[in-house]
């Protein structure tokens, strides 16, 4: 069962880790990732210091969309393993005190999966046929953008069998299910029953804004969305006390707040648009895209939570950011345009990065720091590459590099038997990154990550508290406070790759000490002048400020 205790708001205190079951590690030498193999490994994200883990759909799918096109909502894909395996998994997992997030994916179905097979084989009007959205013509709904842009010309398809074409948000592969119809409901909390049942801790929502349509909208964020969203929430607070909604909307911060309701619709929502905006922030080496999308997020409830990442398994989205930003994202950090898919990039961390350390290193300080529960995506707590020459977004989704052998480590099956390629670029391939290689070495980017993660455990503030904007007179400069109860963190981090100074007004402060975090050495004490600091190049400070 749960290892959810008595604390009903751990999502706020939650590190989570993303990552695939396929990908993680092959416990069966079959060239592809499984539950065995993910146990044998959960010592490891243990030791990581993150609280719980996030595994991307593992059920039955033809895999047109890794899975996120499911055939059986409550079954396990036989490649990774069976039910017994997942709930073994489940069992070690929550006996290393790690919460287990799956995936819930609302919003659509695979063609294969039975409930479209029946409708399509059933006759109009019925309410089989029902469970999907059917039109005799492709001109209904035409507000709705097309999100898969590079692949699908249309969000309806041609069924010969129907006679008729169905509505389909991502790959034609995927028919969106119709919350029109009662039972497709009950059909998707009888779901989620099953996986709670079963002790899972949390739900992500996949591509949640898109339930309903309707004529002269653009079909997302619609208020019976947000019905739906209110009725799922409340059978859990009646049925399963401390268990979690997670919801994926990609939307603006006015509309993506939406998400949580008055409390009591998901209890945590990604921020998708302060993703890009710390990428801009950095290669501009100016606070201001942070700071000016952080002030138009709306508060949020009090039992409400952001989940804030910086790379997941998606392609880097801009979607959220003006036409003239995602030129300006693309020209910087996607200047071959194989590296670009969608209205995004499909690149992972240390790439995006060049691969320098500081950069890498100021990036999670502002994931570990920034208001949210941060998301790392598995392989960039050590710096892994990516393959932009594999289809779709297969190239941040490759074998974890665990050590210089044979795969990485990953699986013991001829190389050509893989899943996906394990990454082979000199720059990061196995012998330079892997995990065994920076276990042993205090100074590698996953001891310096455990040790980041360490340090934010210590402070609920980083979780929960609240976030203010210090004046550092210098733009190159983000500064900010997180407080909660007593206890108030101050970050400063520099943007730039030059050196450079700041005197901050930390009026507010006046007679505390700040001690810094990673050394828990005492600065000077704060008096009723500036607040003066010297940064290095891309460096950053957390500060414990102390009485
Ligand atoms: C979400 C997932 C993505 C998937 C899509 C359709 O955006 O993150 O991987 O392709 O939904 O299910
Ligand atoms: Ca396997």
């Amino acid at each position: 069962m749960s290892t959810a205790g008595n604390d009903s708001l751990w999502y706020k205190d939650a590190i989570i880790y993303q990552t695939h079951v396929r990908a993680f590690c092959d416990g069966n030498g079959d060239g592809i990732g499984d539950f065995r193999g993910l146990m044998s490994k959960l010592d490891y994200v243990q030791a990581l210091g993150v609280t719980a883990i996030w595994l991307l759909p593992f059920y039955p799918s033809p895999l047109k969309d890794d899975g996120y096109d499911i055939a059986d909502y409550s079954g396990v894909h036989p490649m990774y393993g069976t039910l017994q395996d997942f709930m073994d998994f489940l069992d070690e997992a929550h006996r290393r005190g790690l919460r287990v997030i799956t995936e819930l994916v609302v919003n659509h179905t695979s063609d294969q999966h039975p409930w479209f097979q029946r409708a399509r084989h059933s006759p109009p009007d019925s309410e089989w046929r029902d469970f999907y959205v059917w039109s005799d013509t492709v001109d209904r709904y035409s507000g709705a953008r097309i999100i898969f842009k590079d692949f699908e010309i249309s969000n309806w398809a041609w069924d010969p069998i129907a006679g008729a074409y169905y509505w389909h948000r991502f790959y034609s592969s995927q028919p969106d299910l119709n919350y029109d119809n009662p039972l497709v409901k009950q059909a998707v909390i009888a779901t989620m029953d099953d996986w709670l049942d079963l002790g899972v801790d949390g739900l992500r929502l996949d591509a949640v804004p898109y339930l309903y349509e309707r004529e002269g909208t653009n079909c997302e964020n619609l208020p019976e969305t947000h019905q739906v969203l209110k009725e799922l929430r409340a059978h859990i607070d009646q049925r399963y006390p401390g268990r979690m909604l997670l919801g994926e909307a990609n939307q603006w911060p006015q509309d993506a707040v939406a998400y949580f309701g008055e409390g009591d619709e998901c209890h945590a929502a990604f921020h998708f648009p302060v993703m890009p905006r710390l990428y801009m922030a950095l290669s501009k080496e100016d606070r201001s895209p942070i700071v000016d999308i952080l002030r138009q997020t709306p508060p949020i409830p009090e039992n409400s939570q952001w989940a804030i990442f910086l790379r997941n398994h998606d392609e880097l989205t801009l979607e959220m950011v003006t036409e003239e930003d995602r030129q300006y994202m693309w020209d910087t950090y996607a200047k071959d345009a194989r590296a670009r898919i969608n209205l995004g990039i499909r690149r992972r961390l240390a790439p995006l990065m060049n691969n320098d350390w500081r950069k890498i290193e100021l990036m999670n300080c502002f994931l570990l720091s920034l208001p949210g529960t941060p998301i790392i995506y598995y392989g960039d707590e050590i710096g892994m590459g990516d393959n932009y020459y594999l289809a779709d977004r297969n190239g941040v989704r490759t074998p974890m590099q665990w050590n210089a052998e044979r795969n990485a480590g990953f699986s013991s099956a001829n190389p050509q038997q893989l899943y996906l390629p394990v990454i082979s670029d000199p720059e990061y391939r196995r012998e330079t990154v892997n995990v065994e290689v920076q276990q042993g070495n205090p100074h590698s980017l996953l001891a310096w990550t455990r040790r980041a993660i360490m340090v934010r455990q210590q402070h609920k503030a980083f979780g929960r508290g609240t976030f203010t904007v210090v004046e550092s007179g210098n733009r190159h400069v983000l500064a900010y406070t997180r407080c909660h109860a007593d206890n108030c963190i101050l970050v400063v981090a520099n943007l730039s790759q030059a050196a450079q100074c700041v005197d901050l007004d930390l009026s507010a402060f006046t007679g505390s000490t700040p001690v810094e975090l990673f050394g828990r050495n005492a600065f000077p004490v704060v008096s009723d002048t500036p607040y003066r600091l010297a940064l290095g190049a891309h460096e950053f400070f957390w500060f414990d400020l102390v009485g």
